[in-house]
């Protein structure tokens, strides 16, 4: 597969209305409309990537280098699994991804299905890559429980866990690419990033939505520890 451009300026709306509403919740009704509305959805499934996801990383990694040709690269939270796409077609010589869900197979990807946290993790995929990984990459999001500072709390906990994760798996010189919101407790996971790793960046990729507090904290040149 070709390298593909994400999508500049592909914020409008395509235009698509639903007629009938019948049996559908409020909720749904607008995530399907927002769904057929999506110029990225759209663009996702007709090249072919699982997730409109897919096009954030992209758009990183157009910016930032992080996917090198021969790099060993860990997906944390990676179903269905566009990232994991864009790794492999951006020339990655061996990705490993972890979920709590199963994901169809990627005939380039290793998957280990279960929480990337339990203690034997880091073992495990050292074991499997023969050595350590130039970049992990972390699209995580835990349930949401529709309380704002509770869901804050809770994906600063599961970033804060897979930096730590990070640290034990990367290579120096590696990088950690870790979703987060924005709502304040995020600047706590900064100061102990900023120690271990040369450049710490906020990131809003063009395809995060612009009313979603999602950002990505994308940190390179890891020191070791
Ligand atoms: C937004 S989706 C990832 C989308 C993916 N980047 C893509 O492009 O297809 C977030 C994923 O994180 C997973 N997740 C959340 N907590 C996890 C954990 N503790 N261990 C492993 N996966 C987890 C969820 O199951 C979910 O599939």
């Amino acid at each position: 597969m070709a390298k593909q451009p994400g999508l500049p300026g592909a914020t409008r709306s395509l235009g698509v209305r639903l007629r009938t509403a019948n049996k559908r919740t409020i909720g749904s009704q607008k995530w399907l409309e927002r769904q057929l509305n999506d110029p990225y959805v759209a663009a996702a499934r007709a090249q072919g990537f699982r997730s409109r996801a897919a096009f954030k990383l992209m758009e990183m990694d157009d910016k930032y280098k992080l996917i090198r040709a021969g790099s060993r690269i860990v997906d944390l939270g990676a179903a269905p699994g566009g990232w994991c796409q864009v790794a492999v077609q951006r020339g990655a010589a061996q990705v490993v991804a972890m979920d709590l869900l199963p994901i169809d197979p990627i005939p380039e990807v290793t998957f280990l299905q279960g929480d990337f946290n339990d203690a034997d993790m880091p073992a495990r995929l050292r074991a499997l890559m023969g050595g350590a990984a130039d970049l992990v990459l972390s699209d995580m999001a835990p349930n949401t429980t529709g309380h704002g500072a509770t869901d804050h709390i809770r994906i600063v906990a599961l970033a804060e866990l897979a930096f730590d994760f990070a640290t034990h798996v990367l290579a120096p010189g590696g990088a950690f690419v870790t979703k987060v919101f924005q709502g304040g407790s995020e600047q706590q996971l900064l100061a102990p990033m900023k120690r271990v790793f040369a450049t710490v960046r906020h990131v809003k990729p063009p395809a995060s939505r612009k009313n979603s507090s999602e950002l990505y904290v994308v940190a390179t040149r890891f020191r070791g520890v």
